[in-house]
């Protein structure tokens, strides 16, 4: 049997261009590919044909193949886009994605506050937000029915103490019983670092919240001095609110530090008109006996500590004025952070 390939060629040509579905595609390969197809039976035919003709039909049905091959490919790429186009998705949109969530900004401040004495070589310990009377009041120099009890007003739980008969648990007020628990657990050299929940029954308003966030600092060693409190703190300050921070350390009273201050950033530098000073912290040389409590020997160690709130520095560095807006987690809020 005599073969015009060319012949076949063009018309295998010709009907790849007029296909438009999956349908005809595949009616075109079984034409040419299938059992009973153009190729199988040029092949068949190689048995009766002459044996010179052999090799050029033996060819023939080798390019028939590929070309056929290769029209099926491009065909099936442009049946499919065509298919995708003309179903109701556009396949060449943009994805919408996934919103990406982000850090509180007050947990990035707290991490930002840790991270800075973290630098200078403190290590951060987590305390319980539960907590005993010792811990939160005696063991600090804060005595029962002492008035200075007052200042922290606090969420006592109905469950009793079971370490002190008598005592109640408590959800701390500050996080100043994390030094009590480290100082009885460790001996100095310590510099440590507790970020934390504090809760008090304050009512609710534009600069109060029963639960805020403190970070403690405990340094404590045989020879401390109130100097480097102050330079620890000064250069804390300059690495939070930036170099041009202007501070001031003003006489304070606390029961478990002596002697006590409390430390004032200057308004004007981050642009805050409505006062000239505004407090960010209490500090002061570890009181002896606070020493005394956690079973220190008598006159071995001194130390200093400090007490930020979390909240305050947030909304100074930021310009934040409401401490509510910490909490409704209004996604406009938290977004701009
Ligand atoms: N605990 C104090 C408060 O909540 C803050 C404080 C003041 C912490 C002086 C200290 C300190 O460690 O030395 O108001």
């Amino acid at each position: 049997m005599q073969w015009d390939f060319q012949d076949i060629h063009h018309q295998a040509q010709t009907e790849a261009q007029a296909i438009d579905s999956l349908q005809a595609l595949e009616a075109f390969r079984l034409k040419y590919l299938g059992k009973k197809g153009v190729v199988a039976a040029v092949f068949a035919s190689l048995g009766q044909a002459e044996p010179g003709q052999k090799a050029a039909i033996g060819k023939g049905a080798n390019d028939l193949r590929s070309l056929v091959e290769g029209l099926i490919a491009e065909k099936q790429t442009q049946v499919n886009a065509a298919k995708a186009q003309g179903e109701l998705v556009d396949i060449s949109l943009p994805g919408t994605g996934g919103a990406v969530g982000r850090t509180h900004i007050l947990t990035q401040t707290m991490q930002e506050i840790v991270a800075v004495f973290e630098q200078m070589g403190f290590v951060a310990v987590e305390t319980p937000e539960t907590e005993t009377e010792f811990h939160n009041f005696t063991g600090l120099n804060i005595p029962i029915d002492h008035p200075s009890r007052d200042a922290f007003d606090t969420f006592y739980l109905d469950a009793p103490d079971a370490s002190a008969r008598g005592r109640r648990l408590l959800l701390r007020s500050h996080t100043s019983p994390g030094q009590v628990r480290i100082m009885k657990e460790h001996k100095p050299p310590l510099a440590v670092i507790v970020p934390g929940r504090v809760y008090r029954p304050d009512a609710v308003d534009a600069s109060h919240s029963f639960m805020f966030h403190q970070v403690e600092g405990l340094l404590v060693d045989e020879k401390v001095q109130f100097s480097e409190l102050k330079g620890l703190l000064t250069e804390f300050c300059r690495r939070f609110f930036g170099p041009k921070v202007i501070m001031r350390f003003r006489p304070h009273f606390f029961p478990f530090t002596e002697p006590s201050a409390e430390v004032d950033i200057n308004a004007e530098i981050l642009g805050i008109q409505r006062k000239k000073w505004l407090e960010i912290l209490g500090c002061g040389m570890v009181n002896p006996k606070v020493f005394e409590a956690v079973g220190y020997p008598k006159g071995k160690y001194k130390g200093f500590a400090f007490g930020m709130g979390v909240e305050r520095m947030a909304m100074l560095k930021y310009g934040i004025n409401d401490i509510r807006l910490f909490y409704e987690n209004d996604v406009r809020f938290l977004k701009q952070f």
